[in-house]
C-alpha cells in the first residue's frame, strides 16, 4: 500500500506499509513522542529490540503495520492485529499513534480509515481498541468513530512508570465504523477508496 494524502491544513503526507528498513526512522518517531503519550503505550517503545520484533510480526500475516510520513520522517503509526483464536474469529484490534506536532490535524482519522480498509479486506466484523483511562484523546476519537466504551477494568494494567491504571476496552461493529467514518470524512479520495 502506498498513498498520498493531504491533511486538512494542506500538509502533504504519504501512508504506506512499514518495512524493516524503517527501523531507525521508526525509533526516531517513538523517541520523539511526548512522554505523556509514551507513558501509556503497551511496550517500552524506546527499546530497539522490542520494536524490531513488532516489525517482524507482519510476516505472520495476522499483523498489519502502516506508517505516515512527512517527507522522509515518520509522523504516525497504525497497527491492526487479526485475532486468530476461535473465540475472537472475525475480530481485530486497532492501535494508532500520532506524533505530537501532527495531532489534531486529522491524521488520526486517516490512519483509522486505512486500518478499517485493511480490516474490511480480511473479513473482520468487529474492531476492538484497548487503552488506559488517561488516554482521553484516544477514547474521544474512537467514540467519534462509532466505538462504544464497553468495559472498564479498574487498576488492571500498569503504565511505563509501573503505576496501576484502569483498562478501557472499546468495540465497534464494522458497519457502524464505516458509517461514522463516511459522515466525518467526505473527500473525493475517501470515496474513491470504497
Ligand atoms: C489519539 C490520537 C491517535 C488522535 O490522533 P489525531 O491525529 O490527533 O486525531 P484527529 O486530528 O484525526 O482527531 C479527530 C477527532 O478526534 C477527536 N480528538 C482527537 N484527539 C483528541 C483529544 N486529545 N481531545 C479531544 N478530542 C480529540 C476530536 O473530535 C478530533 O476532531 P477535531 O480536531 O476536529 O475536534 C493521538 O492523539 C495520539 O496518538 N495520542 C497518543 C497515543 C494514543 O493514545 N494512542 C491510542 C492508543 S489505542
Amino acid at each position: 500500500m502506498y498513498k498520498k494524502e493531504i491533511l486538512r491544513d494542506g500538509t502533504e503526507i504519504t501512508i504506506r506499509n512499514i518495512t524493516m528498513d524503517d527501523l531507525e526512522n521508526y525509533m526516531k518517531f517513538f523517541r520523539s513522542l511526548p512522554p505523556k503519550d509514551r507513558k501509556y503505550l503497551r511496550i517500552n517503545v524506546t527499546n530497539d529490540n522490542l520494536i524490531k520484533e513488532r516489525i517482524k510480526q507482519i510476516r505472520s500475516g495476522n499483523f498489519f503495520r502502516i506508517v505516515a510520513l512527512k517527507d522522509d520522517q515518520i509522523i504516525a503509526s497504525g497497527a491492526l492485529e487479526l485475532y486468530v483464536d476461535d473465540w475472537h474469529k472475525h475480530h481485530a484490534e486497532l492501535r494508532v499513534i500520532v506524533s505530537g506536532p501532527f495531532q489534531r490535524r486529522g491524521l488520526g482519522l486517516i490512519m483509522n480509515r486505512e486500518l478499517y480498509l485493511i480490516a474490511a479486506q480480511h473479513d473482520v466484523k468487529k474492531v476492538i481498541a484497548k487503552m488506559m483511562k488517561p488516554q482521553t484523546g484516544a477514547v474521544k476519537i474512537l467514540k467519534k468513530l462509532g466505538f462504544k466504551e464497553e468495559h472498564l477494568i479498574p487498576k488492571y494494567v500498569q503504565d511505563q512508570d509501573e503505576t496501576a491504571q484502569d483498562l478501557v476496552i472499546m468495540t465497534c461493529d464494522m458497519n457502524d465504523f464505516w458509517k461514522e467514518l463516511e459522515s466525518l470524512y467526505h473527500s473525493t479520495d475517501w470515496k474513491r477508496c470504497r
